[in-house]
């Protein structure tokens, strides 16, 4: 293997460890615990997989975490009123809707409704806005945990090439604005490529950095990276019994300057992003009341 490894399960470690201390300071200065409310609608077993996961980092930070566990058959109506009831609760500082909602669910007016303030995944219009206005409220989860790799690994991004893979709300679209941002880990010159985009293995060859989120197995091959290229897999596809990334791990890992593994990269660092906005929701909502 001549790439370099990053350890995602072990920077998020080291984040959330700096997380509980902050927590344990705010619980000090505030009596208050950050609270997250988690609500899984139906019974995807991976979904509450990572539900589970979230909840468990939560606890071990020293935050507080609520499952609302919500039946397959629930209609937008139950849970827009299952959303009101925790928008209006003081004691509850983030919510977070675990994503795919059932098909009779309106997903999007579901994520409209959750107020911008407790909006930990960074889903709603306004905090998107405020994200690529450059002035963020909440950074999304994956994108940021991308990111805070990129920094740990001390990967140059100023003028490099970034190219991204896929175009989702979740990881794609918001993942290429922060990139494109004046910053740390930041102010790429950013491709964005997707199912429609021609000549996709040539773009993709000719970045310094890569983003795979396409949810396609090993879709990125030896022969699209550059030799020392840096690879960021956020895929997480299940093949027989096993989980692999959108990157082909083993021929690619030869190719690149440095690599994330799957399982044990960005996945450990959503999670951490997820704490990092929780606690940020209880600052912003204990402070507003405080003052
Ligand atoms: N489903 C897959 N990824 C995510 C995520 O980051 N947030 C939520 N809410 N659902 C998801």
């Amino acid at each position: 293997m001549s790439a370099r490894l990053i350890d995602g399960k072990a920077v998020a470690a080291e984040i959330r460890t700096r997380i509980a201390g902050e927590v344990a300071s705010f619980l000090a200065r505030t009596g208050k615990v950050p609270h997250l409310a988690a609500v899984l609608v139906g019974d995807d077993p991976a979904s509450a997989v990572y539900v589970r996961n979230k909840q468990t980092a939560c606890e071990k930070a020293g935050l507080k975490s609520t499952l609302h566990r919500l039946s397959v058959t629930t209609t937008t109506e139950q849970l827009l009123e299952l959303i009101a009831q925790l928008n209006a609760d003081p004691d509850t500082h983030g919510i977070l809707v675990q994503l795919p909602l059932p098909a009779q669910i309106d997903s999007q007016h579901v994520l409209d409704a959750v107020t911008p303030l407790k909006d930990v995944d960074c889903f709603h219009a306004e905090n998107v806005g405020l994200m690529v206005q450059g002035r963020p409220r909440f950074l999304p989860c994956t994108p940021s945990g991308c990111q805070q790799l990129l920094i740990h690994a001390a990967v140059e991004t100023a003028g490099k090439h970034a190219v991204v893979l896929g175009r989702s709300e979740i990881v794609g679209k918001p993942m290429a604005m922060l990139l494109v941002q004046k910053g740390q880990a930041a102010d790429a010159t950013v491709t964005i490529c997707h199912s429609r985009t021609q000549n996709l293995a040539e773009i993709v060859k000719q970045a310094d950095i890569i983003i795979a989120a396409i949810g396609k197995p090993q879709f990125v091959t030896a022969n699209m990276v550059k030799p020392g290229a840096t690879v960021i897999d956020v895929g997480i596809n299940r093949v027989g019994d096993k989980l692999v990334g959108d990157v082909d791990f083993d021929a690619v890992k030869e190719i690149a300057g440095a690599i994330t593994p799957v399982p044990g990269g960005v996945g450990p660092m959503t999670i951490a992003m997820l704490l990092q906005n929780t606690l940020r929701a209880a600052q912003i909502q204990v402070g507003a009341s405080q003052t």
